[in-house]
C-alpha cells in the first residue's frame, strides 16, 4: 500500500453513513470494517524464528552495545511508558538530542509507515542505522558496533539464530532480529473484545466516543487495526499547525526528505493504540495532554470546533485502546555474558 492513500472509497463511504449507529450491534459491524482486531494469541514462531526474536529482545534491552554504555533501544522506548520516554526530545549517546518526540514501537506489525517522516524503508532499515548513528548508539563504524556485540558475548546467540549464515554476527542480522522482536509486540485492548462482538467490553461513554470518532471524521486518517500508522498526511489541513501548537521553529516534515512541495508539513498518521499512556503528543511534543491533542486535531485536520463533551467522549473511546503489554516487553531479558577469552576491549 502506498503511504499516501487514506481509505478505500468503499470503507470511507461506510464511515460516512455510520453516524449515528442505530444499535450497538450495528456499531460493532461498522467498527469492524474500519479498524481490525488484535488477536489474543499470535501463531507460535518456529524454533529458528523464536531464537531470532529472543536475540532481538536481548539487543533491545542491552546498553553495553552503545559506545558509552548509555544507550540502547529501551532507553527511549521504555516499557513503563508504553515504549516511549515521555520526554519532548529523546537523548542518546553523549546526550545528543534528536529532533522529534519518540514514537511507540508497539503494534508495528499493523503499520506501514516508519518514523514521523517515513524516512526509513522498514523496521530493519530503522534498526540497522541506529547502531552507528551519533543520535543513538554512537558507534563510529560497523566494525566497532560488531565488536561491541562480540565483547558482550553475543556470537553464540547469532550462531543459534542464523545457523545457515556464513557470517552469523552482522549488523544486518541484528537488525533482522530486532524487526522480528518488534513485530511480535502487540497490545490487545478492551476495544478488541468489543470488535469481536462483546459490546459491554467498553463503557457506554467509550461507545459514544467511538461514534463521534467515526462521524466527526477522525477515522478518515486513523483507521486499521493500529487506529493509524498506515498513511502520511499534512499536519494542519485547514490552518498552519503552529497557529495552535505555537511550535517555535515549524518542522517541514517529509518535505525535508523529498524536497517535494506536496510533502510540506506531511507526517506519519500515528497509531492511537495506548495513546493515553504516551504523552506528550505530536512530533514536536507540543500537546501536553490528550484533550488538547484531540481538540487541535478537530480544528487543524477537520476544521471543527469540538465541544468539551465531544472531546471527553472521544477521550473515553481512546481509553478503550489501551492494552496489556506483552510479557516479553514488560520483563527485561537475561543478557549474555562477556566471553572469558575474547577480543581485546575497545
Ligand atoms: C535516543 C533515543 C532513541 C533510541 C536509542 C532509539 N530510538 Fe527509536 N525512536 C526514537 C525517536 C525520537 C523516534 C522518532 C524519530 C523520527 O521520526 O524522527 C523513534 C522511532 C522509532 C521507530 C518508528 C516507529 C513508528 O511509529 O514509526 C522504530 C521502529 C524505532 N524507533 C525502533 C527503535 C529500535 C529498534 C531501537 C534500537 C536499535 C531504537 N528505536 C532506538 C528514539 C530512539
Ligand atoms: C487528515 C488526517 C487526520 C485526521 C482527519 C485526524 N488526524 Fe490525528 N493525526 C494526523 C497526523 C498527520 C498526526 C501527526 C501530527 C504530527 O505530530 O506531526 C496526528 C496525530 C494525532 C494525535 C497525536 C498522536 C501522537 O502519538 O502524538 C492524536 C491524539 C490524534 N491525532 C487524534 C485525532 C482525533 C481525535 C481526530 C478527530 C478529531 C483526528 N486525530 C483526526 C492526521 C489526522
Amino acid at each position: 500500500m502506498t503511504p499516501f492513500s487514506v481509505l478505500s472509497s468503499a470503507v470511507l463511504g461506510l464511515a460516512l453513513q455510520a453516524s449515528p449507529a442505530s444499535s450497538d450491534k450495528e456499531l460493532v459491524r461498522t467498527a469492524r470494517a474500519l479498524f481490525g482486531v488484535i488477536p489474543a494469541k499470535a501463531p507460535a514462531p518456529d524454533p529458528i524464528a523464536a531464537e531470532q526474536l529472543e536475540l532481538g529482545r536481548k539487543i533491545f534491552f542491552d546498553y553495553r552495545l552503545s559506545k558509552d554504555g548509555s544507550t540502547t533501544c529501551v532507553r527511549c522506548h521504555q516499557p513503563q511508558f508504553y515504549s516511549t520516554d515521555r520526554l519532548p526530545q529523546s537523548a542518546g549517546f553523549n546526550n545528543n538530542k534528536g529532533a522529534r518526540n519518540a514514537q511507540s514501537i508497539l503494534n508495528l506489525a499493523f503499520q506501514d509507515v516508519v518514523h514521523w517522516r517515513n524516512d526509513r524503508t522498514s523496521l530493519e532499515d530503522q534498526a540497522l542505522r541506529s547502531f552507528t548513528t551519533p543520535l543513538s548508539f554512537g558507534n563510529a563504524s560497523t566494525e566497532e558496533a560488531v565488536k561491541r556485540f562480540e565483547l558482550a558475548g553475543y556470537a553464540p546467540l547469532f550462531q543459534k539464530a542464523f545457523p545457515k549464515a556464513a557470517t552469523p554476527l552482522t549488523l544486518e542480522n541484528a537488525a533482522s532480529a530486532l524487526g522480528s522482536y518488534q513485530r511480535s509486540l502487540t497490545t490487545r485492548a478492551p476495544f478488541d473484545r468489543f470488535l469481536e462482538g462483546d459490546v459491554k467490553a467498553i463503557s457506554p461513554a467509550a461507545r459514544k466516543g467511538l461514534q463521534e470518532f467515526i462521524s466527526v471524521g477522525c477515522v478518515g486518517c486513523h483507521n486499521g487495526p493500529a487506529v493509524g500508522g498506515r498513511s502520511l498526511q499534512k499536519f494542519g489541513v485547514f490552518q498552519d499547525y503552529w497557529s495552535l501548537t505555537k511550535s517555535s521553529t515549524p518542522d517541514k516534515g517529509r518535505y525535508d526528505v523529498t524536497k517535494q512541495e506536496a510533502d510540506l508539513y506531511v507526517f506519519k498518521v500515528p497509531s492511537l493504540r495506548n495513546i493515553t499512556e504516551t504523552a506528550p503528543y505530536f512530533h514536536d511534543a507540543s500537546a501536553r495532554d490528550l484533550a488538547t491533542a484531540i481538540r487541535w486535531m478537530g480544528k487543524l485536520q477537520l476544521n471543527k470546533d469540538l465541544t468539551d463533551e465531544q472531546v471527553a467522549s472521544i477521550n473515553a473511546f481512546l481509553e478503550s485502546l489501551t492494552g496489556e503489554l506483552p510479557k516479553s516487553f514488560r520483563e527485561a531479558p537475561t543478557l549474555p555474558s562477556a566471553p572469558w577469552a575474547g577480543p581485546e576491549p575497545l
